[in-house]
Protein backbone atom coordinates (compact mmCIF):
# COMPACT_ATOMS: atom_id res chain seq x y z
CA UNK A 1 0.00 0.00 0.00
CA UNK A 2 1.44 3.41 -0.93
CA UNK A 3 1.45 5.92 2.11
CA UNK A 4 0.65 9.35 0.71
CA UNK A 5 1.32 12.08 2.57
CA UNK A 6 -0.87 15.47 2.47
CA UNK A 7 -3.71 13.03 0.73
CA UNK A 8 -7.00 13.00 2.03
CA UNK A 9 -9.80 10.20 0.55
CA UNK A 10 -13.34 11.66 1.37
CA UNK A 11 -15.76 8.85 0.49
CA UNK A 12 -19.37 9.76 -0.42
CA UNK A 13 -22.23 8.54 -1.20
CA UNK A 14 -22.97 9.45 -5.25
CA UNK A 15 -21.58 11.29 -7.77
CA UNK A 16 -24.44 14.11 -6.75
CA UNK A 17 -22.57 14.05 -3.38
CA UNK A 18 -19.40 14.69 -5.42
CA UNK A 19 -20.30 17.51 -7.12
CA UNK A 20 -22.12 18.65 -3.82
CA UNK A 21 -19.04 18.67 -1.84
CA UNK A 22 -16.83 19.76 -4.34
CA UNK A 23 -19.04 22.68 -4.41
CA UNK A 24 -18.60 23.39 -0.70
CA UNK A 25 -15.18 23.06 -0.88
CA UNK A 26 -14.89 25.23 -4.09
CA UNK A 27 -16.69 28.03 -1.71
CA UNK A 28 -14.32 27.51 0.90
CA UNK A 29 -11.27 27.74 -0.32
CA UNK A 30 -12.84 30.80 -2.90
CA UNK A 31 -13.42 32.47 0.64
CA UNK A 32 -9.93 32.21 2.08
CA UNK A 33 -8.09 33.17 -0.97
CA UNK A 34 -10.43 36.33 -1.23
CA UNK A 35 -9.81 37.31 2.30
CA UNK A 36 -6.06 36.51 2.52
CA UNK A 37 -5.21 38.21 -1.14
CA UNK A 38 -8.67 39.49 -2.89
CA UNK A 39 -8.13 37.13 -5.37
CA UNK A 40 -9.38 33.18 -5.68
CA UNK A 41 -7.14 32.01 -8.95
CA UNK A 42 -8.95 28.50 -9.59
CA UNK A 43 -8.16 26.05 -12.27
CA UNK A 44 -11.13 24.13 -13.54
CA UNK A 45 -11.04 20.66 -15.01
CA UNK A 46 -13.05 19.00 -18.26
CA UNK A 47 -14.58 16.19 -19.35
CA UNK A 48 -18.43 15.12 -17.81
CA UNK A 49 -17.82 15.25 -13.96
CA UNK A 50 -17.54 18.96 -13.98
CA UNK A 51 -21.12 19.53 -15.11
CA UNK A 52 -22.39 18.55 -11.71
CA UNK A 53 -19.78 20.48 -10.03
CA UNK A 54 -20.98 22.97 -11.99
CA UNK A 55 -24.63 22.66 -11.69
CA UNK A 56 -23.82 22.96 -7.31
CA UNK A 57 -21.96 26.40 -8.21
CA UNK A 58 -24.56 27.83 -9.86
CA UNK A 59 -27.11 26.43 -8.09
CA UNK A 60 -29.55 28.64 -4.98
CA UNK A 61 -27.12 27.03 -2.51
CA UNK A 62 -23.75 28.02 -3.45
CA UNK A 63 -24.27 30.80 -6.28
CA UNK A 64 -24.90 33.37 -3.26
CA UNK A 65 -22.20 32.16 -1.16
CA UNK A 66 -19.39 32.92 -3.62
CA UNK A 67 -17.82 36.47 -4.18
CA UNK A 68 -17.73 36.06 -8.13
CA UNK A 69 -16.37 39.07 -8.98
CA UNK A 70 -13.25 37.86 -6.93
CA UNK A 71 -13.35 34.73 -8.88
CA UNK A 72 -10.07 34.52 -11.70
CA UNK A 73 -10.88 31.17 -13.99
CA UNK A 74 -8.62 29.14 -15.58
CA UNK A 75 -8.18 25.32 -16.91
CA UNK A 76 -5.99 22.56 -16.12
CA UNK A 77 -6.22 21.68 -19.69
CA UNK A 78 -7.90 21.94 -23.22
CA UNK A 79 -8.28 20.17 -26.49
CA UNK A 80 -7.26 21.37 -29.47
CA UNK A 81 -10.68 22.64 -30.79
CA UNK A 82 -12.53 26.05 -30.80
CA UNK A 83 -14.73 27.02 -27.78
CA UNK A 84 -17.95 26.37 -30.45
CA UNK A 85 -16.77 22.67 -30.33
CA UNK A 86 -18.46 19.95 -28.18
CA UNK A 87 -14.95 18.80 -26.80
CA UNK A 88 -13.96 22.24 -25.83
CA UNK A 89 -13.73 21.91 -21.63
CA UNK A 90 -13.88 26.23 -21.77
CA UNK A 91 -16.85 25.82 -24.37
CA UNK A 92 -18.74 23.84 -21.48
CA UNK A 93 -17.98 25.99 -18.77
CA UNK A 94 -18.92 28.72 -20.88
CA UNK A 95 -22.38 26.96 -20.78
CA UNK A 96 -22.98 25.76 -17.20
CA UNK A 97 -20.93 28.36 -15.36
CA UNK A 98 -19.65 31.15 -16.89
CA UNK A 99 -22.75 32.08 -18.50
CA UNK A 100 -25.24 31.35 -16.26
CA UNK A 101 -23.04 33.41 -13.56
CA UNK A 102 -22.64 36.55 -15.70
CA UNK A 103 -18.62 36.48 -15.51
CA UNK A 104 -16.74 39.56 -17.11
CA UNK A 105 -14.34 37.99 -20.24
CA UNK A 106 -12.11 39.90 -17.92
CA UNK A 107 -11.88 37.44 -15.64
CA UNK A 108 -11.59 34.39 -17.91
CA UNK A 109 -8.39 32.89 -18.98
CA UNK A 110 -9.22 30.01 -21.51
CA UNK A 111 -6.52 28.16 -22.97
CA UNK A 112 -6.10 28.67 -27.08
CA UNK A 113 -5.52 25.44 -27.79
CA UNK A 114 -6.82 25.39 -31.20
CA UNK A 115 -4.23 27.33 -32.48
CA UNK A 116 -1.75 25.90 -34.90
CA UNK A 117 1.28 26.58 -32.87
CA UNK A 118 -0.02 25.20 -29.49
CA UNK A 119 3.57 25.25 -27.79
CA UNK A 120 3.37 29.14 -28.61
CA UNK A 121 -0.05 29.25 -26.90
CA UNK A 122 1.16 26.88 -24.25
CA UNK A 123 4.02 29.48 -23.07
CA UNK A 124 1.78 33.03 -23.84
CA UNK A 125 -0.47 31.05 -21.26
CA UNK A 126 2.05 29.93 -18.39
CA UNK A 127 3.12 33.57 -18.83
CA UNK A 128 -0.80 34.81 -18.22
CA UNK A 129 -0.76 32.43 -15.03
CA UNK A 130 2.37 33.86 -13.42
CA UNK A 131 1.03 37.50 -13.60
CA UNK A 132 -1.80 36.39 -12.69
CA UNK A 133 -0.89 34.69 -9.49
CA UNK A 134 2.12 37.20 -9.05
CA UNK A 135 4.49 34.53 -8.63
CA UNK A 136 8.76 34.85 -9.00
CA UNK A 137 9.98 34.85 -12.39
CA UNK A 138 11.31 30.64 -12.64
CA UNK A 139 9.15 29.86 -9.76
CA UNK A 140 5.59 28.00 -11.12
CA UNK A 141 2.29 30.12 -11.28
CA UNK A 142 0.14 29.25 -7.58
CA UNK A 143 -3.60 28.69 -7.71
CA UNK A 144 -5.46 28.63 -5.18
CA UNK A 145 -7.11 25.77 -6.17
CA UNK A 146 -6.98 23.37 -8.81
CA UNK A 147 -9.85 21.50 -9.97
CA UNK A 148 -8.94 17.99 -11.33
CA UNK A 149 -10.44 14.49 -12.42
CA UNK A 150 -8.97 11.23 -13.51
CA UNK A 151 -9.41 8.88 -16.24
CA UNK A 152 -10.01 5.09 -16.10
CA UNK A 153 -6.47 5.21 -17.38
CA UNK A 154 -5.03 7.23 -14.30
CA UNK A 155 -4.65 10.22 -16.26
CA UNK A 156 -5.57 13.58 -14.55
CA UNK A 157 -5.67 16.89 -16.51
CA UNK A 158 -4.07 15.79 -20.00
CA UNK A 159 -1.18 14.24 -18.36
CA UNK A 160 -2.15 10.86 -19.71
CA UNK A 161 0.29 7.23 -19.20
CA UNK A 162 3.19 7.29 -20.88
CA UNK A 163 3.64 10.98 -22.42
CA UNK A 164 5.74 13.70 -22.29
CA UNK A 165 4.25 16.03 -20.01
CA UNK A 166 4.67 13.67 -16.97
CA UNK A 167 8.46 14.12 -17.14
CA UNK A 168 8.40 18.35 -17.51
CA UNK A 169 9.95 20.09 -14.75
CA UNK A 170 11.02 23.32 -16.07
CA UNK A 171 7.41 24.73 -18.17
CA UNK A 172 4.55 25.17 -16.53
CA UNK A 173 1.79 24.68 -19.36
CA UNK A 174 3.19 22.74 -22.73
CA UNK A 175 1.38 20.93 -25.10
CA UNK A 176 1.04 17.31 -24.92
CA UNK A 177 1.12 14.45 -27.55
CA UNK A 178 -0.96 12.18 -26.82
CA UNK A 179 -0.63 9.35 -29.06
CA UNK A 180 -3.19 6.98 -27.42
CA UNK A 181 -6.09 9.42 -28.63
CA UNK A 182 -4.25 10.68 -31.69
CA UNK A 183 -3.82 13.93 -30.62
CA UNK A 184 -2.56 16.99 -28.79
CA UNK A 185 -3.68 18.57 -25.79
CA UNK A 186 -2.69 21.33 -24.13
CA UNK A 187 -2.15 20.63 -20.18
CA UNK A 188 -0.46 22.44 -16.88
CA UNK A 189 2.58 20.27 -15.32
CA UNK A 190 2.98 18.46 -12.33
CA UNK A 191 4.85 21.69 -10.91
CA UNK A 192 2.08 23.38 -10.80
CA UNK A 193 0.46 20.82 -9.53
CA UNK A 194 2.25 20.72 -6.88
CA UNK A 195 2.54 24.25 -6.07
CA UNK A 196 -1.29 24.84 -6.10
CA UNK A 197 -2.11 25.53 -1.98
CA UNK A 198 -5.50 23.24 -2.65
CA UNK A 199 -6.27 20.26 -5.10
CA UNK A 200 -9.32 18.80 -5.17
CA UNK A 201 -9.86 15.73 -7.27
CA UNK A 202 -13.49 14.96 -8.35
CA UNK A 203 -13.93 10.96 -8.61
CA UNK A 204 -17.07 8.94 -9.66
CA UNK A 205 -18.29 5.92 -10.80
CA UNK A 206 -17.33 2.50 -11.07
CA UNK A 207 -15.29 2.53 -14.03
CA UNK A 208 -12.62 4.43 -11.98
CA UNK A 209 -12.31 2.14 -9.29
CA UNK A 210 -9.22 0.34 -11.06
CA UNK A 211 -7.60 3.33 -11.62
CA UNK A 212 -8.15 4.36 -8.16
CA UNK A 213 -7.02 0.90 -6.69
CA UNK A 214 -3.81 1.19 -8.78
CA UNK A 215 -2.59 4.89 -7.28
CA UNK A 216 -3.51 3.94 -4.29
CA UNK A 217 -2.49 0.37 -3.68
CA UNK A 218 -0.76 -0.56 -6.77
CA UNK A 219 2.71 -0.28 -7.72
CA UNK A 220 4.25 2.46 -8.32
CA UNK A 221 4.58 3.45 -11.85
CA UNK A 222 3.95 7.18 -12.36
CA UNK A 223 4.16 7.01 -15.92
CA UNK A 224 1.64 4.08 -15.89
CA UNK A 225 -0.08 5.52 -13.50
CA UNK A 226 -0.16 9.48 -13.82
CA UNK A 227 -2.52 10.12 -10.82
CA UNK A 228 -0.26 8.57 -8.41
CA UNK A 229 1.55 11.84 -8.55
CA UNK A 230 -0.98 13.77 -7.21
CA UNK A 231 0.49 13.59 -3.40
CA UNK A 232 3.22 15.31 -3.91
CA UNK A 233 2.46 18.64 -3.59
CA UNK A 234 3.24 21.43 -0.82
CA UNK A 235 -0.79 22.21 -0.74
CA UNK A 236 -3.89 19.80 0.50
CA UNK A 237 -4.99 17.38 -1.74
CA UNK A 238 -8.59 16.17 -1.34
CA UNK A 239 -9.93 13.45 -3.35
CA UNK A 240 -13.71 13.28 -2.95
CA UNK A 241 -14.56 9.61 -4.60
CA UNK A 242 -18.10 7.65 -4.74
CA UNK A 243 -18.92 4.41 -3.04
CA UNK A 244 -19.02 3.09 -6.70
CA UNK A 245 -15.46 3.84 -7.37
CA UNK A 246 -14.11 3.90 -3.87
CA UNK A 247 -15.51 -0.25 -3.64
CA UNK A 248 -12.29 -0.79 -5.54
CA UNK A 249 -10.33 0.19 -2.50
CA UNK A 250 -12.62 -1.50 0.44
C1 LIG B 1 -10.36 16.40 -19.76
C2 LIG B 1 -10.13 16.44 -18.29
C3 LIG B 1 -9.73 15.07 -17.84
C4 LIG B 1 -10.84 14.58 -16.97
C5 LIG B 1 -10.79 13.08 -16.86
C6 LIG B 1 -11.99 12.56 -16.06
O1 LIG B 1 -10.05 17.38 -20.45
O2 LIG B 1 -10.92 15.39 -20.19
O3 LIG B 1 -9.34 17.41 -17.85
O4 LIG B 1 -8.52 14.98 -17.16
O5 LIG B 1 -10.74 15.17 -15.67
O6 LIG B 1 -10.81 12.55 -18.16
O7 LIG B 1 -13.15 13.00 -16.71
P1 LIG B 1 -14.57 12.68 -16.03
O8 LIG B 1 -14.44 13.17 -14.63
O9 LIG B 1 -15.57 13.43 -16.82
O10 LIG B 1 -14.73 11.19 -16.08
Amino acid sequence: MIEFPLVHIERVPDAAAVAARGAALFAACAAQAIAERGQFVVALSGGSTPRRLHAGLTSDEWRPRIDWPYVEFCWGDERPVPPSNPESNYGMARETLLEPLGIESAHVHRMHAEVTDMSRAADEYARDLVRLSGTAAGAPPVFDLILLGMGPDAHTASLFPQTMALHVKDRWVVANPVPQLGTTRMTITFPVIHAARAVIVLVAGAEKGPALRAVFAGPRDEDRFPAQRLAQGAGAIRWIVDAAAHAALE
